[in-house]
């Protein structure tokens, strides 16, 4: 393994490359294989981050050469990385594939042979790491049928090593994720299997551990004597994107609010870990999960509200509402939009309002984490009172522009009592000088190093099922617990959405726009 500690603007950063091996990856003439797996690893390969010596195995049911294969993949990579066509061939040379029946056992043993001959080119061979881009309903079964070939078993020695990285849905409710993880527990422990929430490799959702617990300032008033609110917004403004075969099924409270978003809200809100190994913070998130107040059984829409896209217009251009998607039924009753109120019930949090929002077809793309900090106990700036003051807000931004900002009260030029708000804003890429990377380079280098810390836990997904199963059940069982509101294209969600907060006298704050919105 090659370590360096690469100085930084007045820090340090480490760059590990992980030991040799070889990536297998199932459903890989996928479109997610091809917009974001194949990408990842080649912007690994041209930071000089992928093993010295590796090779990459695709497997799908598409029958066709791996010629062919490479052709699409050298034309995908050329759209990605303009800059950087010179170096597509030697990746290429990587890259092999072979076509297969997901449930046929002869295409293992052709699995395995081709494995073998190609684990001549690593020095040590024998390291595999399985990456699992395919439905959730073909995980168990891939992954027994690797485990009766003897390439996914039980192994606890560090070397060689073998692991599964799985896409999320990590299940539709806590009875498939309980059945899933049972399944995958027969071939592999829980330390070789990597669930991927890809919220967790964007840079701005880690830099939110750094950011609190890097710095003194913050942590001693994050908590609820000086904090009155915390909101996090993730909006899209696509729609389903032609994906209505599985959105029908999930909706957005299985797509985003199960695990990005809960994500976020336990990293912003979780307790300090003693360190930052990745038991010692799953555990703190965990932890975090479990305090979070279970919904009611009854009056459900006081604290949660769903909805669904009308038909419209985004800036000039049409869209059809959700039911006019190609593949939706004409009375669908999924839900395209999410806003909840939480409460952390604990020392730290009790009595803060955690409002979360998710949803397509919204004004733009963005997400942020705000907090809200407490007005003034008292102001001597007569005639305002303390709550006429604008709050304090710091504005996690995890993307676009990503960054972080604090707004501010100050004393604006002018006569005697003018007070305005600034922010006080840090822009990742003027910082830097350079785009955050994607995230799944993250978790793909962090899964080649066996650090599980971005990865979601059997635990943690288990108990972010268990907290949304009651509303899962009341909203799966039909029309007599209510439709998800409607709401135009453009906006920012149904009405109810709004009354979520009015209630407590708060409203959703309006992300700034950024950069690539104007
Ligand atoms: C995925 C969801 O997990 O995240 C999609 O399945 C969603 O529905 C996507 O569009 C959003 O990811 P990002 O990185 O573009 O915010």
């Amino acid at each position: 393994m090659h370590e360096s500690a690469v100085p930084i603007r007045g820090g340090f950063c480490t760059e590990t490359r992980p030991a040799p091996c070889g990536v297998v990856i199932f459903g890989a003439s996928g479109d997610l294989a091809h917009r974001k797996i194949f990408p990842a690893l080649f912007g690994l390969y041209l930071r000089r981050l992928m093993p010295h010596s590796f090779y990459l195995l695709g497997f799908a049911r598409t029958q066709q050469t791996e010629k062919e294969f490479r052709q699409d993949l050298e034309s995908s990579l050329a759209d990605k990385f303009p800059q950087a066509g010179r170096y597509i061939p030697q990746f290429l040379a990587h890259v092999n594939y072979m076509s297969g029946d997901y449930q046929d056992p002869q295409a293992y043993q052709e699995l395995r042979r081709r494995m073998r001959k190609l684990d001549k080119l690593c020095d040590p061979p024998g390291n595999h790491l399985f990456h699992l881009a395919t439905p959730p309903f073909l995980f168990a079964p891939i992954t027994a049928h690797l485990h009766q070939i003897g390439l996914a078993t039980h192994m606890i020695a560090p070397e060689p090593w073998s692991r599964l990285l799985v896409e999320k849905p990590f299940g539709r409710d806590l009875e498939s994720a309980r059945e899933i993880n049972r399944l995958l527990h027969r071939a592999v422990y829980e330390s070789q299997i990597y669930r991927i929430d890809h919220y967790l490799g964007k840079e701005t959702v880690q830099n939110l551990l750094m950011f609190r617990f890097a710095n003194a300032l913050f942590e001693p008033l994050w908590n609820r004597r000086y904090v009155e609110q915390v909101q996090i917004t993730t909006a899209e403004s696509v729609g389903i994107e032609g994906r209505a075969g599985y959105f029908e099924d999930a909706g957005l409270l299985r797509d985003m609010f199960q695990n990005h978003m809960l994500q976020m809200l336990a990293l912003v809100a979780m307790e300090p870990p003693v360190s930052f190994q990745a038991d010692r913070v799953r555990d703190e998130k965990v932890k975090l999960l479990r305090s979070i107040r279970p919904f009611p059984e009854q009056g459900l829409e006081q604290v949660i509200v769903r909805g669904q896209y009308t038909a419209g217009k985004l800036g000039s251009q049409k869209v059809p509402s959700y039911r006019e998607e190609p593949g939706v039924a004409p009375d669908s009753n999924r839900e395209t939009f999410v806003a909840a109120r939480l409460f952390v019930d604990n020392w730290r949090w009790q009595g803060v309002p955690f409002y979360l929002r998710t949803g397509k077809r919204l004004a733009r793309r963005v997400s942020e984490i705000s907090v809200v900090f407490r007005p003034t106990p008292h102001s001597i700036f007569a005639p305002l009172a303390p709550g006429e003051l604008q709050p304090n807000v710091l504005s996690l931004r995890v993307q676009p522009d990503e960054g972080v900002s604090l707004a501010l009260q100050a004393k604006a030029p002018g006569p005697k009592l003018c007070m305005s708000s600034l922010t006080m804003d840090f822009r990742y890429q003027e910082a830097f000088g350079v785009e955050p990377p994607e995230a799944y380079q993250r978790l793909l280098l962090d899964c080649m190093l066996g650090d599980q810390t971005l990865f979601v836990r059997e635990d943690d997904a288990e108990i972010a099922w268990s907290l949304l199963d009651p509303v899962l059940q009341a909203w799966d069982a039909g029309p007599r617990q209510g439709r998800p509101q409607p709401y135009r294209p453009g906006t920012w969600g149904p009405a109810g959405s709004d009354r979520l907060l009015k209630r407590d006298g708060h409203t959703w704050l309006v992300p700034e726009e950024s950069s690539d919105d104007a």
